[in-house]
């Protein structure tokens, strides 16, 4: 079926995220022969600005920041020949007048079919607006083509304002029209887990209580918070990252195999997992969840500020930049098996990866020579970032005439195996959506559910006293609770 044409509407168009992601995504996508022709692109942001100016902009983002560089000329021209720009601000309705005009003008020169795509990437506080003036102005009803609309994270900053806005939206766009973003779930090793576990025969049979032992999920920044002082303040590690990112990973790995790979079935089983992690009670917060704050320390060499002396940082902040928790999924599969997921920015590397760790044998065959100790148990390591990949760690017989073991890994790595850049996450999500494919979006359902599981963490880190922060040194694996934490349970994190 030949991909529609189209017309995209980003609000936030003057942004850090349209400059670095989605026009360079976009352009990305031209340039490979995939983005869907006829299109428009129409940026809208309050700055007031030409159609060439805008343009202008986009050409120097897209020679920064796109995967493919540099664009040659005739190339650019073309693809800028269809970037427009509409000033306004998303609260005046008068915007949606203009808005309205320009669209009917360039849907009639350029025969885009109505399709609509539109895309809130501004400030969080401003969806419920957009959305609603969408739906005055009639600007999203499906008349000719279809009408959609991406959603950038965050999704609400508690349960209560993600069901309002859940609530707005539907009364605008059918829960098939809205697209909510989490960039993670466009990355090619992300997507690489449902292909690794339902397309290979091997290793489904051992992806259960019987054979797990526990799961690790860690995505580990180097970075502090740089520009964003103001929007992490609000947020930190819990809402910034495992409310979104680090959940979906854990509902890849321990979802059931869905019944085809579209976009319900997918969505069923993810949001599945979620209504069976085990509820948290709020007197026991301290018991399933750690937090943390960076101090000054140093990384790579270099002397490094602790949080609150960032940026746009209150200096008796109570934000926590790490977080760490120990969740059970109590269905047949899980029973027993714990997850432990850790994030936080100023750790030692950047790093993402989910660790499966098996049992041991249940005979020690070798114990004369190697005490049980000694035989480390099989582990599965699927790198998301960088160094994408995945790793088998299991024993070898060390050369030599005693039978001595030894732990080896068996490694695949995406570029040696495959070359070049892969795509970018927001390439294959803004193709998604073009094509009415919402199977690594996030559905309103998983979303409410994710906020109310976290909830009584939020509400008790919200609350009460905070720990003494800072309370792990930039450039540590986080404060010393985090280590206690799995200790008490006879595990250790992984050293990255
Ligand atoms: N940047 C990223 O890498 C990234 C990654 C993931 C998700 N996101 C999400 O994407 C969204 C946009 O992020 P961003 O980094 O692009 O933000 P940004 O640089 O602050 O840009 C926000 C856009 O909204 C407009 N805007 C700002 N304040 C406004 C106001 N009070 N009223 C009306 N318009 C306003 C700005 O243009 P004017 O001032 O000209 O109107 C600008 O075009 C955020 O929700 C963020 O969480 C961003």
């Amino acid at each position: 079926m030949p991909d529609d044409p189209f017309a995209l509407v980003i609000f936030g168009a003057s942004g850090d995220l349209t400059k670095r992601k989605l026009v360079p995504a976009l352009w990305g996508l031209f340039q490979g022969r995939v983005l869907p022709e006829p299109f428009v692109i129409i940026g809208v942001a309050r700055s007031e600005m030409s159609h060439e100016v805008f343009r202008e902009r986009m050409r120097e983002a897209v020679a920064e920041f796109a995967r493919v560089q540099p664009p040659a000329s005739h190339v650019w021209d073309r693809f800028a020949s269809s970037l427009y720009y509409c000033a306004g601000s998303p609260a005046d309705p008068l915007l949606y007048e203009r808005l309205g005009a320009l669209l009917k003008e360039l849907e009639k020169d350029t025969d885009t079919g109505g399709n609509r795509l539109f895309y809130c990437a501004t400030p969080p506080s401003l969806y419920p607006q957009i959305v609603t003036r969408l739906g005055t102005s009639g600007l999203h009803r499906e008349k000719a083509g279809w009408s959609r609309i991406i959603i950038e994270k965050p999704f609400g900053r508690d349960l209560a304002s993600a069901r309002e806005l859940n609530r707005i939206v539907s009364l605008v766009f059918r829960e098939d029209q809205v697209y909510r973003i989490d960039h993670y779930l466009g990355k090619e090793t992300v997507q690489n887990i449902l292909v690794f576990r339902f397309a290979n025969g091997i290793f489904e049979p051992l992806w259960n209580r019987n054979h797990v032992n526990h799961v690790q999920i860690t995505v580990a920044e180097s970075l502090g918070v740089e520009a964003r002082g103001a929007y992490y303040e609000e947020a930190g590690a819990l809402r910034d990252m495992i409310q979104n990112h680090i959940l979906q990973l854990l509902c890849l790995v321990a979802m059931e195999p869905p019944v085809t790979f579209d976009a319900s079935p997918v969505r069923d089983e993810k949001t599945k997992v979620l209504r069976a992690i085990r509820p948290i009670h709020p007197d026991q917060v301290d018991q399933v969840a750690v937090r943390g704050q960076y101090g000054p320390g140093f990384l790579d060499g270099q002397r490094v500020p602790g949080y609150r002396s960032e940026p746009a940082v209150s200096p008796d902040s109570r934000t926590e930049t790490f977080a760490a928790l120990r969740l059970h999924v109590d269905n047949f599969r899980w029973a027993g098996v714990p997850f432990y997921l850790r994030t936080g920015k100023r750790l030692p590397k950047r790093a993402s990866e989910i660790a499966i760790q098996f049992w041991g044998t249940p005979h020690l065959l070798f114990r004369r020579t190697n005490p049980s100790d000694r035989i480390e148990p099989n582990l599965l390591v699927l790198r998301i970032q960088p160094d994408e990949g995945m790793a088998l760690t299991f024993g070898a017989k060390l050369p030599g005439p005693e039978i001595n073991i030894r732990s080896v890994t068996m490694d695949f790595r995406y570029g040696a195996s495959f070359g070049g850049e892969p795509p970018e996450a927001y390439e294959r999500l803004l193709l998604d959506a073009l094509r009415g494919d919402a199977t690594l979006y996030a559905r309103g359902d998983w979303v409410d559910v994710a906020w109310e599981m976290l909830t009584p963490v939020l509400e008790a880190w919200g609350e009460g006293l905070a720990p003494k922060f800072p309370n792990y040194e930039a450039g540590t694996w986080g404060p010393p609770e985090a280590d206690a934490f799995v200790e008490r349970e006879g595990r250790q994190w992984r050293r990255l």
